[in-house]
């Protein structure tokens, strides 16, 4: 039999385990065209939040009763497809199944050789590529210049800060913990870093680590630390709203500052984005990255949770900030 999990409830507020439902089908047979996965590694991503509500996105909800879905590399234990080989490893966006059928249709074939494979799920996939083009796109760091980072010892965060030391940045990071503050300092090499959770005023810790100002903001987190942010930014700076999971468990949405005009009075640019929008760029931004990383300047962290049957947990946990680095599952 095969296992599968399916979105039982559209969750109110943080997600739990009993929003999600584990149940088991036929394992699937290929038919001509068509190959069998194994799904090998997981990723667990903030965003999927979004999908788990039945509002118009940038990417179709979930539906209930059925599975859900996000990027996984998953090895091809048969072919039936004169495109792939019995051996290969995939990556895609595919349902949270233990064996699954495809046509091929939105795969990528990955090679372990050059990369461990874990990694096409974070530094080298969609996390890398999201903290690579979201800086140089929109961010545009400056050698110089002060670049503030939330989530900083997460996926997403964990690179951006990277990246901005080696464009010559001073790099703070936010973070949730001591040992989260730590670690990207000594592992990253970022020069200050803010545990939110300990600091009472958020604006002056601010201000404290970036004496000059800050001139690029990489916000992952959006909310309160947003608004502590936007009270520091100079002029002529940039905000990348990348993401805002302090707000996706909240049932409704709390009204912040209003910031029109502390962006006109420092002629602020504040973007929001999906990695998609630059879909013709990920092809060199990916090469960029593995060269960074071959070349010693870019280093990353994974948490990695064993079993199938521990992906909703997994995904939770995010919430929690149970994660150094990118969440993956290992099956
Ligand atoms: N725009 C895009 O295309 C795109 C692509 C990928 C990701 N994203 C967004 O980027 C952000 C980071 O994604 P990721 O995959 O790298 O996840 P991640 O940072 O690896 O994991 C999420 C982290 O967020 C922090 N967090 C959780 N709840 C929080 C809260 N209420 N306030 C402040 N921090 C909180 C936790 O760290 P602490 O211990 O520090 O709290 C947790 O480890 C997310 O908002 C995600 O939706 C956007």
């Amino acid at each position: 039999m095969n296992k599968v999990i399916l979105l039982k409830n559209r969750p109110e507020g943080k997600p739990s385990l009993k929003d999600f439902e584990f149940t088991e089908e036929e394992k699937p047979q290929p038919k001509d065209g068509e190959i069998l996965l194994k799904t090998k590694y997981v990723s667990v991503d903030p965003y999927l939040r979004g999908r788990m509500r039945d509002e118009k996105s940038y990417i179709a909800p979930f539906e209930v009763g059925k599975p859900l879905e996000s990027g996984i590399i998953a090895e091809v234990v048969e072919s039936k497809n004169k495109n792939f080989n019995k051996g290969e490893y995939v990556n895609g966006m595919l349902p949270w199944k233990q064996f699954q059928t495809s046509n091929g249709t939105g795969l990528n074939k990955v090679d372990g050789e050059k990369a461990p494979l874990k990694a096409y799920l974070g530094i080298l996939g969609l996390t890398g590529i999201t903290a690579y083009l979201g800086l140089k796109k929109i961010g545009k760091p400056e050698k110089g210049e002060t670049l503030l980072v939330s989530a900083a010892a997460g996926a997403v965060g964990s690179i951006v800060g990277q990246i901005g030391k080696i464009k010559g940045c001073h790099v703070v990071g936010i973070a949730g913990s001591e040992e989260k503050i730590d670690r990207i300092q000594e592992k990253f090499g970022f020069d200050a870093a803010i545990n939110y959770k300990t600091t009472s005023n958020m604006k002056k810790a601010i201000a404290e680590a970036c004496p000059d100002g800050v001139d690029v903001y990489f916000d992952n987190v959006g909310g309160e630390i947003l608004d502590a942010a936007l009270a520091n930014m100079n002029k002529y700076s940039r905000v990348i709203n990348c993401g805002a999971i302090s707000l996706y468990n909240e049932i409704k949405t709390p009204t912040g500052p209003r910031v029109e005009s502390t962006l006109i009075k420092n002629s602020i640019l504040m973007q929001g984005f999906t990695v998609r929008d630059f879909v013709k760029d990920f092809g060199p931004a990916q090469r960029r990255l593995a060269q960074w990383m071959e070349e010693d300047k870019l280093n990353y962290l994974e948490t990695v949770v064993e079993g199938f049957e521990n992906i909703p947990q997994a995904f939770i946990d995010l919430f929690e900030g149970k994660n150094k680095g990118k969440m993956i599952v290992v099956v």
